[in-house]
């Protein structure tokens, strides 16, 4: 048995793991769509992290009952849940929005199947962050995260908002897989092994850039090749586990969490926190690709710096081929929506 003491250590620990505190600027959060798989236990992360004063969190269904749950943790943030017909009072004066709003895949389904329903999800979100919070910062969780953040974008500049710097697609958990699989073929902590992966989040789009990591550029060949095919299609093994209940929720609710408190600690005036994210890029505008994830830098208004790819192997050269004209079609399909509506 653990003393009081010591287990109130080990809680402090393991926040202190996920959550890096050292900023003292704090912040209102919402969640849209914290009622689902991935908003149940991203709000109660949230609610571990220092840096958010207040949580915001909004469903269609069950935000109220989240609420209440998750609002008897003993951290000081205060947690209200808002209703269907309360999405307005819920963007009230936030300052960052996490949208995990939308289904999930099925066993076979690709993430853009998703499309057709999670479109116009996020974008009457969007239009709504547009009208009640035009300066916050929006990070977008749903599927297909490749189109979704252009309709984001492509909503909110219809609605003359649009700000490049504050919106991101969370790909973290394309960072988070990558770290966890090379960790485990290298034999090192997952600490050591951290991977840039850019383009964007699904399948091919998914660049890993192995050879840029200490740990990473030593894999090769068969063990090369199955390492990155896990890491583009590590989502499936999810999803195929689950067997029909939805894809990836803790994993992402972690990573959910993870990115944001890097953009928090951002905000706060924290220098160097650099992680991937799909971002409004100028790296293959010229290509007729304008959201792109690569390393960002986050500062106190968003986007910092948008760092550049840096050298790539011939394999992913290879890989980058693949993934620019699916991202190219993704990213189209986001805005001919947005225009069509
Ligand atoms: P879920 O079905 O468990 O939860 C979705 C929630 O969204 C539900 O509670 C639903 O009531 C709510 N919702 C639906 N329409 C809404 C609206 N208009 N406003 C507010 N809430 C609304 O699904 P889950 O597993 O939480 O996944 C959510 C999304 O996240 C999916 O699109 C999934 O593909 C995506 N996802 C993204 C990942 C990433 O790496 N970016 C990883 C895993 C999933």
């Amino acid at each position: 048995m653990f003393s009081h003491s010591a287990a109130r250590a080990l809680t402090a620990q393991s926040r202190a793991r996920l959550f890096s505190s050292t900023a003292s600027r704090q912040t209102k959060v919402a969640v849209l769509g914290a009622g689902g798989g991935i908003g149940q236990p991203l709000s109660l992360l949230l609610k571990s992290d220092p840096l958010v004063t207040s949580l915001s969190l909004y469903d269609i269904r069950g935000a109220p009952g989240v609420a209440a749950d998750v609002s008897h943790v003993d951290t000081a943030s205060e947690v209200n849940g808002y209703a269907a017909d309360k999405l307005d009072e819920a963007l009230d004066g936030v300052k960052v929005v996490v949208i995990p709003a939308g289904v999930p895949r099925k066993p076979g389904m690709t993430r853009d199947d998703l499309f057709n329903t999670n479109a116009s999800i996020v974008r009457d979100l969007a239009t709504a962050i547009g009208r009640v919070a035009p300066t916050a910062h929006i990070l977008v969780i749903s599927n297909p995260v490749n189109s979704t953040v252009p309709i984001v974008a492509a909503t909110l500049e219809k609605a003359g908002v649009f700000d490049p710097k504050r919106l991101f697609g969370v790909t973290t958990l394309d960072v988070v897989r990558a770290a966890r699989f090379t960790a485990g073929i290298a034999g090192a902590h997952p600490n050591e092994t951290p991977i840039t992966v850019v383009g964007g989040h699904s399948g091919a789009t998914i660049v890993p850039l192995l050879s840029q990591s200490a740990y990473g550029k030593g894999i090769k060949g068969e063990v090369y090749e199955k390492l990155v095919y896990r890491i583009q299609f590590g989502g499936d093994e999810v999803v195929k586990a689950k067997d029909g209940a939805g894809s990836a929720t803790l994993s992402m609710a972690y990573a959910g969490a993870k990115f944001t408190n890097s953009l928090l600690r951002g905000l706060s005036g924290e220098k160097g926190v650099v992680t991937p994210t799909f971002v409004y890029s100028p790296l293959y505008a010229s290509q007729g690709i304008d959201f792109f994830s690569s390393n960002v830098e986050l500062g106190v208004n968003g986007v910092e710096k948008i760092h550049p790819l840096g050298p790539l192997s011939a394999e992913e050269e290879k890989l980058m081929e693949a993934c620019l004209p699916e991202l190219k079609k993704n990213i189209e399909k986001g805005k001919a929506f947005v225009a069509s509506s």
